[in-house]
């Protein structure tokens, strides 16, 4: 038994391991740090510890009238130029306003860096190369004037048809976490990151107005902690409500969440911004819940807040404690005195080489039977109609405008014998260029985008692969937003790659891909289904869904269904042999050793199983992963960690039970490699 279980064992059958705290008891003494510093200035007495920018925010406040402090809550403008969002700013007082940008895909302004989606990033499991991406999106956000980048997007995966999809890193907790944490990281060295949507905003024809019912088990084990991460591990400066409601009530208006979770006990001291204009339902409501920022442009938190509190519906001191919050961060981040804008980084090389870098780690190997790489000399046909377009994502908020693209033919005809043609006879080897587009998925601005009711390529794809495949050895390269279901076709061809949207340099790491330059390492983030009917209900014109504890891969896991490809699934042109696994304490380590004759990236998984547990859980629950680049017949230990919330649940508190934890490394969920317990 490790260190952790003689604890646990010692304090009996169960304990709890956190309770909510109230951190406004933090922020009051903060507070009364801050009066005392007044009192002794005016005393000469020694001044205690006092903390500078809490200091300088009271002194903002003190100057502050209440107009001014009212007109710190709101945007300035419905639809700004250049795609920048103001507000607040007291100019009075030198306070420089707030000015958003859109987004997780890149900077939606002007010409940008497009990077490949966030279930692309998702697909690599790199946290130190999203880092980079935050880092490189937070620094253009930066050179264009902004100083807020509007993400990451950490919602649940919760079903493939979501339209939005592509816009998340995928449908594990703990794998969303990760790659939102390293998001936030990368930008706020640069900009202040606003993590959105929360929460539970996994639907978007419905979003304005569904209403998601979800019990507290499901809302704190499932659906919060990539928020709550974010927040209390990378300090994220703002956190946007989403437009959905929660049991019942509005996000931008629901205490529950924004107040006793978010702000008392995950000690949140950032602020709150509503969605743009449905965000935002009420003045009182959503004042006393807890949004400080209603954006895009202020409309209930205008003169109607002003009346609110001089008729003492809303309090003073719940302006103050919102003011208090959006100057915290303008002073936390230095917004007085901004470093110079360098717009030499937008599209920079090192941009878009990192661009290429993240496509080229993305893409993700379903099936070879040995067709790929393709050989030298092949004579290729090109087909499809992606094969020659930029299909870079949807076009609503999370857009990006890059100045050039590399399509898949512009990546294949710098590299083999291709030809772009509607027919394959004379051809050694098809690829075949298919999938989803704005058309077909993305934020739903009618006619366009939306949620996906079939998880099915179009009728004219599946027939042209099928015409194609029973001619000559075909390649399918899906590019889209998350799972397609392949079964109509996937028998008769020789190999399938999903490219997701690959960004602007995608084309060349598509063709890089398929060539063998660079060996695929890209892991499915969330589970692909044979079929729809295999995960839960998604139905997009409800009013009304109930979230659980079980999607994607725990409910398949539950329901005994075995997926077309599970999550953490991809493969390689290589192999990999793990062994030897020891597990001490806490501590999973293992031996990964490249089997085969190329270079290549592993990305093993830890799961832990949870037998004899007093409450339901997963079949096994992803708690850690890493990526492991392994030369030809190199061995490497791979140590992992499982920490307290990879295994507690919640009952009123996080309960860690002292049983005997399953914990299983495996290449996929599907697909567990060593086995041991804790
Ligand atoms: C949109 C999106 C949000 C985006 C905002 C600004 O409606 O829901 O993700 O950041 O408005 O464009």
């Amino acid at each position: 038994m490790g260190r952790w279980d003689r604890r646990s064992a010692v304090e009996g059958a169960a304990r709890r391991i956190s309770r909510p705290r109230r951190a406004d008891t933090l922020a009051s003494v903060k507070r009364g740090a801050c009066v005392l510093l007044v009192l002794a200035a005016c005393t000469g007495d020694d001044a205690p510890d006092v903390d500078p920018i809490e200091a300088r925010v009271e002194a903002l406040l003190a100057e502050l009238t209440l107009e001014e402090k009212i007109a710190l809550k709101g945007g300035a403008a419905l639809v700004p130029m250049d795609g920048i969002y103001d507000a607040g700013g007291v100019e009075r007082l030198g306070v420089a306003p707030y000015r958003m940008v859109d987004g997780p895909r890149g900077v939606r302004s002007g010409n940008a860096t497009a990077f490949p989606v966030g279930m692309a990033r998702g697909a690599t499991w790199d946290v130190e190369l999203e880092r980079r991406v935050g880092e490189a999106i937070g620094r253009e956000a930066h050179a264009k004037g902004a100083n807020v980048i509007l993400a990451p997007v950490v919602n649940v995966l919760r079903h493939p048809g979501w339209g939005r999809a592509q816009e998340t890193y995928g449908e594990d907790p703990a794998h969303l976490a990760a790659m939102g944490m390293a998001f936030v990281e990368g930008a706020q060295a640069h900009v202040l990151a606003s993590v959105k949507h929360f929460a539970l905003n996994s639907i978007e024809n419905s979003r304005f107005e569904v209403d998601v019912q979800v019990d507290e088990r499901a809302l704190r084990e499932v659906y919060l902690p990539a928020f709550r991460r974010v927040v209390q591990e990378s300090k994220v400066a703002s956190v946007m409500s989403a437009y959905n409601q929660v049991n019942g009530a509005y996000c931008s208006e629901n205490a529950h969440l924004l107040t006793d979770i978010l702000k008392d006990e995950w000690g949140f001291d950032g602020w709150v911004e509503s969605d743009w204009v449905l965000g935002t339902r009420s003045t009182v409501e959503a004042a006393n819940a807890g949004l400080d920022i209603e954006m895009p442009l202020a409309t209930f938190f205008g003169d109607e807040l002003s009346k609110a509190v001089r008729s003492g519906y809303v309090k003073a001191r719940t302006i103050d404690e919102s003011a208090r919050r959006i100057l915290r961060k303008h002073v936390e981040f230095g917004l007085d005195a901004p470093a110079p804008r360098d717009a030499s980084v937008v599209e920079s090389a090192a941009h878009r080489a990192l661009a290429r870098e993240v496509a080229d780690k993305s893409i993700v190997l379903l099936a070879n039977d040995g067709v790929l790489p393709l050989a030298d000399g092949v004579r290729v046909a090109v087909l499809g109609e992606f094969a020659d377009l930029a299909n870079l994502g949807d076009h609503g908020s999370s857009a990006v405008s890059p100045s050039s693209v590399v399509t898949p033919f512009d990546g294949l005809s710098a590299r083999v014998d291709a030809t772009r043609t509607s027919s394959v006879a004379g051809f050694d080897v098809a690829i075949v260029v298919v999938g989803l587009d704005a058309d077909d998925e993305g934020e739903f601005i009618p006619p366009n985008g939306g949620d996906r009711l079939s998880l099915g390529l179009a009728d004219p794809d599946v027939a042209l692969i099928r015409a194609v495949a029973a001619q000559v050895p075909t390649v399918v390269v899906l590019e889209g937003g998350s799972a397609i279901t392949m079964d109509p076709w996937i028998d008769e061809v020789s190999a399938v790659v999903m490219a997701w949207y690959p960004g602007m340099e995608g084309g060349d790491a598509i063709a890089a891909v398929l060539t063998g330059e660079v060996n695929p390492s890209g892991r499915l983030p969330s589970v692909f289904p044979r079929a729809a009917s295999d995960l839960v209900p998604f139905d997009p014109s409800a009013d009304e869904v109930t979230y659980g504890l079980f999607h994607g891969q725990r409910q398949m896991d539950r329901d005994g269904i075995a997926p077309l490809f599970p999550l953490g699934f991809g493969l390689s042109y290589t192999t990999f042999e793990y062994a030897n696994l020891v597990v001490s304490g806490r501590e999973v380590t293992f031996d990964l050793t490249n089997t085969g004759d190329v270079a290549g990236i592993e990305t093993p998984q830890l799961y832990v199983s949870f037998e004899g547990s007093a409450v339901e859980r997963p079949v096994r629950a992803l708690a850690d992963f890493a990526r492991v680049e392994l030369a030809p017949g190199e061995t490497r230990s791979v140590r992992m960690q499982i920490e307290d919330h990879d295994v507690a649940y919640w009952d009123d508190g996080w309960v860690v039970e002292s049983i005997a934890y399953g914990v299983h490394v495996g290449r996929s969920a599907g697909a567990i490699e060593l086995s041991g317990s804790l």
